[in-house]
């Protein structure tokens, strides 16, 4: 049985660029699929698939088993959005704006005016709830548009980076709103530039970048691809960075990364403390000072280095090449 979200083969090019090339997607009822990716991997073109704003060169796409691609009215009608971009209406007050969204989904005044009021408070915007949106910051507006994408509760929900821009309190409270919505048994798909987000919210997680999952599975599965853990070292003199990798290279679990101008050391660590221990022996032994260390979780540039060898950044702003050279330059 297909799940609630379901899409296979999804290709789309813009010109030159394969936004999506290959794209498969399958998001079980009442359960988050995070989908990873660095800037340009395709992330919202898959949203606009799915929630019916774009139209694939092919592949074929079901939300709740409705034909995306035959059916998007019926498509529309099950789902919610909360864009890139909020979406709001600058020249109505807060509260109008949410009040409104109930309108368009039919429900009485008096249930607008209620929903719209406990959604002003649950992203806090009660205290602004009767300005205008055009004098609202980039983190209220934000909040706005995801308000108004949960003033009725549909079954499948589409998140294209909820988060970003929001300071870190409004962010753990939105995780929060996340949770109880999928508590209750919605579907949904978010996407997210941050693993430590995909790994809050998510089930499972499809890492997308140059329009193809390059690989999919729960937080723990894709850190433990990386090797788990990293060690962090910031070496204090630039003379000892060569022989510091050196002792990285030989003790730790995989490639070592460098960078060079803030002296930073690191290296996954599927032995966790007791590497970081071994360490921090063997470079005091050398004589090597240190500014900083430390164990860390990986990050998606971790991952990102593990599953492809680049830097989720470097090809994604067409400058890896150069990028690396420069860096090169620095280490001779
Ligand atoms: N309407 C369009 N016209 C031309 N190119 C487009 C269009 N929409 C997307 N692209 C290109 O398709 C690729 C994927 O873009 P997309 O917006 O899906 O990436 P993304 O993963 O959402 O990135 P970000 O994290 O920056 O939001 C990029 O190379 C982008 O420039
Ligand atoms: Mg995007």
């Amino acid at each position: 049985m297909s799940g609630a979200i379901h899409a296979e083969g999804l290709v789309k090019t813009f010109g030159d660029v394969r936004a999506l090339d290959g794209v498969d997607i399958d998001v079980p009822e009442g359960s988050v699929l995070g989908l990873l990716g660095p800037n340009g991997a395709g992330k919202t073109t898959a949203v606009r698939v799915l929630t019916t704003l774009l139209q694939p060169d092919s592949g074929h796409a079901e939300v709740a088993g409705v034909n995306v691609l035959t059916r998007p009215n019926e498509v529309r009608r099950l789902i919610g959005l909360s864009g890139q971009f909020a979406a709001v209406d600058e020249y109505l007050t807060g509260r109008e704006n949410l009040q409104m969204v109930g309108q368009l989904y039919q429900l009485s005044s008096r249930d607008a005016k209620r929903r719209a009021g406990e959604l002003l408070e649950r992203f806090n915007l009660a205290d602004a709830a009767d300005r205008t949106a055009k004098t609202y910051s980039g983190g209220m507006r934000r909040r706005l548009d995801l308000a108004a994408a949960l003033v009725v509760s549909p079954p499948v929900m589409f998140m294209d980076e909820p988060t970003t821009g929001l300071d870190p309190r409004n962010r753990q409270q939105l995780w929060e709103v996340i949770q109880e919505l999928v508590a209750g048994g919605t579907t949904l798909l978010l996407t997210t530039q941050y693993l430590e987000e995909a790994d809050h919210l998510a089930d499972t997680i499809a890492v997308v970048d140059h329009g193809k999952v390059i690989a999919r599975g729960t937080s723990d599965e894709l850190k433990t691809q990386t090797g788990g853990d990293v060690v962090e070292v910031v070496v204090h003199d630039r003379e000892h960075i060569e022989r510091a990798e050196e002792v990285l290279r030989r003790l730790g679990d995989g490639e070592t990364s460098l960078v060079t101008h803030t002296r930073k050391l690191s290296v996954p660590a599927a032995g966790g403390a007791k590497l970081l221990a071994e360490v921090i022996r063997e470079l005091d032994g050398r004589g090597i000072e240190i500014d900083d260390i430390g164990l860390r979780r990986p990050t998606l540039d971790d991952v990102f280095i593990s599953l492809t060898g680049h830097a989720a950044e470097e090809e994604a702003n067409g400058r890896g090449r150069k990028a690396n050279e420069e860096n090169k330059g620095e280490q001779q």
